[in-house]
This record gives C-alpha cells, structure tokens and sequence, in this order.
C-alpha cells in the first residue's frame, strides 16, 4: 500500500474513532474462529532477513538492499506479505547492526536511502511491506547523542544513558553481568562515571525515564512510518525500562555478578513507555508491530498483546529456550521432551487465543538452525525441516520464517573459535573455559548453538559462493550448499522448499489454517506432534512424527473421523520418489500430514 493510500485510510480511521469509537487498525482483538476482520499480517506470512548474508549485489562480500530487491520473488513464492529486515542504520557493526550510530542513515556497506526507497516501492508492487528493526534499548557507542554524552555530566545529552558513579572502592556500581557476558558496567574516562549496557560496552543503553529521549524515539519511528515500513520489530524490549534499585543481584557466576536479565526485565512502568510510544507512532495506522519482549508471562499477557495490549503481536521464548531452563550459559545446558516443546507451543496458542496474535517461528537470527536444535545430529534434514515448516505453517498466529529454514539448512561446526564472527559466540566460549570446560568441550558448545549458525550466507544455487556474492563472503558458505540451495530445491518436488511453497499456497487457500481455533490431539505422545484447527465450516488435523522411527497412533484418539470423510491431503512424504501412500493410523519417520475433507 503506497503512502498516500495509507495516510488517507488513518484520516478515515481517525474520523471513524472520532464519530463511532471505533478500535484501532493495529490491535483489534480477535477471537477464534472469525474471520473477515483479520488484518493483512494476520493473514500473510512474515520472512526474516539477516542482511549481511542474504544477497549481495556490489561484490564486496555482503548482502545488501539492492540484493535483496533481485530476491523478491522468492519471497513472492512463499505467500509473503512482510518482509523484516534486521537493522540497515549506520552502524560501526560490532553487533551487526544492532549498535546504532543513526537511525535516519543507511549503513553504506547496504546501500543509500535510494535503495532503500526503491526497496520498499518495489516490494510494495509486490504486496510485501518492508517491517523494520527499532533497536532502541541501546544505541552504538559511536551514535552523537553517546559521544555528547559522555563529554561532561551537565549538557544537553548527559542524561539520554544511564550513568553512574562507581562503588567507593572505585569498583562498578553494581554486580550485574551483561547479557553478553562480563559487567555490565563500562568506566568512561571523560566523564568519570560508568555506564550501563544490558549487551556489549559498544551498546550504551538509552535512559527511557527521559521524555527527550522517548520523543526522539518516536520520531524516528514516525520517520520510518512515512518512509513507507509497514511495520516494526522491536528489539530487546523487556530492557528499556530499569528499576529504581540498582543494588547487588543474587551472585549466580563464578565471578561474583547477577544475571542482568533478572534485574531489570519487564520492570513495572515499561509498559506506560510503550503506550505512549503506540499512542504517538502507531496507534490508527495501518502498521503492526511486535515486541522482542522475553519473558512475559501468560496473565500480563492481555497488556502487551491485542485491544488493550501495546503491541499486535510479541515474539516470546519459551519454545526455542528449552534447553536454558537450568542455565544461561552454553556448556550448562540441559535437556528436553518433546512433551515440553508441544507444552510450550500449546501454552501460546492458549494465551493469544483471546488476547493478540501469536507470531510463530523456530529460528531467527539468534538462534541456531532448528533442525539441529530440534532434532537428534543424524536426522535427515529435509525430513526434518518439512515436519518443522508443518508446524511453522499450521499454527494459528504469523508464521515468521527465517531466511535458509525454507531450504532446509543446518548448523556449521567450523575448526577454531578463531572462525566465528558473533561475539557471543565467544564470550559464551571464555565463560565455557572460566566454567572448567575444555576448550574442545567449548567449541563443541559454540558449535550447537552459535548465531553464526543462522548467520551464514543464502544459498542460491550451485554456482561459487552459492551465488551469494561474487567476491569473498564475509562468512564461509555452508559445505552443504550444491544440495541445499533454491534453485536445485526449486526444482525437485521432494525438497523442503517445494513443501514450503505447497504448504503456504494451500494456507492461503484454507481460510481454517487462519482464523481456524487450535486444539492440541494425543498431549502425552513423546513422539508424535497432533493438533486441530477448527473453525464453523471445516477441521484440518496436522499430526508430525518427531521420531526417526514408523509410528501408529489411534485415529480416534486423535480425533480423525475416517466415517465423515476425513482423509489424508497432504503428506510430507507425497513427492518422494517411489514412496507408498500416506495411511491414517500410522506415521513413517519425521513425516508430517495434514487430513481433512
Ligand atoms: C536481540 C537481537 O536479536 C540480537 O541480535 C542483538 O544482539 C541483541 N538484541 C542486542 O541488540
């Protein structure tokens, strides 16, 4: 929708509240099973792109917008509508992007702002909206309102960060360990006070409590809004806003700190900053937005989320974070069941049943490839990731997907830490060595959940470099990349592309699969997956075998009525080569069917 289309729908919105009272565009409550109210992003399916990694169009080893303009039609064969692209601000890249220098600049090594307006038109013409990454807990050390602030304690920027003075001891002035690992303390020479930084030192964290730096913040949005983005991800929410008591945390590392995330997660009163910042950016426009707000539990759920909420939709972690229950640190990771996983996406479902919408996704950015994480080592990854891209494509909410889930790809496991680029990645790798792990233990971690996991680049087709670049990628190519590419996917119907595209087609045939009520079927099994969608005129069954072995099930139990018709539509299974048909009662490894009338 061009901008003019836009702005004329909020006057008429604008008058419409004004006359009737009528609700916003961006957060209208649904419940299950209607359907014509929906809006575009309940309906479409979302894309994720890592921009150094998805297509670059100069030679110099990084993705970039221009390539990411060549790529729209792949995007435009998975039915999508939303395009978000992580952070393309200038940016000095100590965290890819997610260190802000300014926010109303493109970072040259991506392209100009003509690109990035010929982006957004041409993906516009296709029906995508370009959804852009608000990273606005943080800047970058390097951004003008840090470098002013830090010169003295009484101008006009001394209070956009968080400063303060240190213990007497001339020490931090409190235990908290940064997410990044480390204080998450920095001393400032110049201005003989220390800093806050939930991330990396590069990452300042911004003093929400001041009205100046709310009011920048939303004009950069407003910004973005008139540029054209249709919507927002916002990054690191649950940090922006820090209690009034920053003594010691509880010491939970050998080295004396607390974790920060316990200190100053979802403190009381984020949610009036994100209300004002609805009110004055989004509220009555035609843009949604959704919050990286971890940790939010299901009963706050209703203030964060749909009519009242302040955001239309929030990526949560508890499904993707299994692992972490016992420990936040990469070698202490423990185990989970399959019955955990199904708990955690069912629990969701529940919770955005009446309140918001529920984005769904298995991987991002930050996370390692899902059919490493998800499945045993030896698992035959396109089974795998077609049983994954089921679930991803038959929930009820925004399926998100994450560039490379498409295609199937998997983790690296590169010689030396020296190989990896994300910096977690190492500090995560000093605190496995700090934590007695050898460094072989180490490596092994870094190898299972590394970012650069998810970070290396697209696969395009067989040619060098996957067809990624015609220089040097900025990281290795995965080995696998003469299998696992679009092209060759493209034209094998047993690929987990030609899945992924059959499955988001027949989503955007089957109105169930969208505003149909879930219900989860056979909630003990440890191994196979099975839940409902139902709305007043049809049902769709989806049953996924999590297991590498054959599997019966009982056909009424989960809930299938062979005697009304119900039969198998599709399997994951259906277009390999000499495979028997699907049969209802029974799974083969990792298959994944859809049965309905
Ligand atoms: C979450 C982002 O997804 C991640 O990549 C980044 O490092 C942190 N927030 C800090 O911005």
């Amino acid at each position: 929708m061009n901008r003019r289309i836009k702005a004329i729908i909020s006057i008429f919105c604008l008058t419409a509240i004004i006359l009737t009272g009528c609700s916003n565009m961006t957060n209208n409550n649904l419940s299950e099973g209607s359907s014509d109210d929906l809006l575009w992003w309940q309906k479409t399916n979302a894309y994720e792109i890592y921009v150094n990694s998805f297509q670059d169009s100069d030679g110099d080893g990084y993705g970039d917008l221009n390539g990411i303009r060549s790529k729209l039609d792949h995007l435009k064969s998975l039915g999508v509508g939303a395009v978000w692209l992580t952070p393309v601000y200038e940016s000095p890249m100590m965290d890819n992007g997610y260190d802000v220098a300014d926010y109303y600049a493109i970072n040259p090594r991506y392209g100009t702002m003509e690109d990035m307006d010929a982006l957004i038109k041409e993906a516009d013409e296709k029906g995508i909206h370009v959804v852009m990454d608000l990273v606005f807990n943080h800047t970058s050390d390097q951004n003008e309102w840090f470098l002013a602030s830090k010169k003295s304690r009484d101008n006009e920027y001394s209070d956009w960060y968080i400063w303060r003075d240190p213990k007497e001891d001339g020490s931090e002035p409190n235990n908290w360990r940064s997410i990044f690992g480390g204080s998450a303390w920095t001393w400032c020479e110049e201005r003989q006070q220390y800093y806050l930084h939930t991330f990396a030192s590069a990452q300042p964290d911004l003093n929400w409590e001041n009205p100046d730096v709310r009011q920048a913040l939303c004009d950069i949005a407003n910004f973005w809004i008139e540029k054209g983005a249709g919507g927002f991800r916002m990054d690191a929410i649950p940090y922006i806003k820090k209690p009034a008591d920053f003594s010691d945390g509880p010491v939970d590392d050998s080295e004396g700190r607390a974790d920060i995330h316990k200190m100053t997660a979802n403190t009381d009163g984020i949610l009036d900053f994100l209300s004002e910042f609805k009110t004055k950016v989004t509220e009555g426009k035609d843009v949604f937005t959704v919050g990286e707000a971890n940790g939010v539990s299901p009963d706050q759920l209703k203030y964060w989320v749909g009519s009242e909420g302040v955001f239309d939709m929030i990526f949560e972690f508890s499904h993707v974070n299994l692992d972490f229950k016992e420990s936040e640190t990469w070698c202490k990771t423990g185990s989970w069941l399959l019955t955990d996983l199904k708990k955690a996406l069912t629990d969701s479902q529940k919770a955005t049943a009446s309140n918001g919408w529920y984005p769904i996704y298995f991987e991002n950015h930050d996370k390692p490839r899902s059919i490493d994480h998800f499945f045993p080592g030896n698992t035959d990854p396109v089974l795998a990731g077609k049983a994954l891209g089921t679930v991803l494509l038959t929930l009820r909410g925004t399926p998100f997907i994450y560039q490379g889930e498409e295609l199937g790809f998997t983790n690296v496991a590169w010689d030396s830490i020296d190989d990896y680029d994300d910096l977690n990645s190492h500090s995560q790798y000093e605190i496995a060595l700090s934590e007695g792990f050898s460094e072989e233990e180490a490596l092994d971690c870094v190898h299972r959940l590394s970012r650069d996991n998810a970070r290396t680049p697209m696969q395009w087709d067989i040619s060098d470099q996957a067809g990624f670049t015609t220089g040097t990628p900025w990281l290795p190519v995965h080995d696998d990349y003469i299998n696992e590419n679009a092209e060759t996917e493209s034209k094998d119907p047993s690929s987990v592309l030609s899945w992924y595209r059959k499955l988001t087609s027949f989503r955007s045939e089957k109105a169930v699969l969208i505003n149909g009520a879930y219900k989860e079927l056979l909630p003990e099994s440890e191994e196979i997956y099975a839940f409902e969608r139902k709305n007043e005129n049809d049902r769709i069954v989806i049953l996924v075998n999590f297991t590498g072995e054959d599997v019966s099930y009982d056909p009424e139990k989960a809930g299938i009525d062979k005697a009304a018709g119900e039969k198998i539509l599709h399997s994951s299974y259906e277009d390999i080569k000499d495979s028997a048909p699907a049969s209802i009662g029974n799974l083969r490894p990792y298959e994944a069917v859809l049965i309905g009338r």
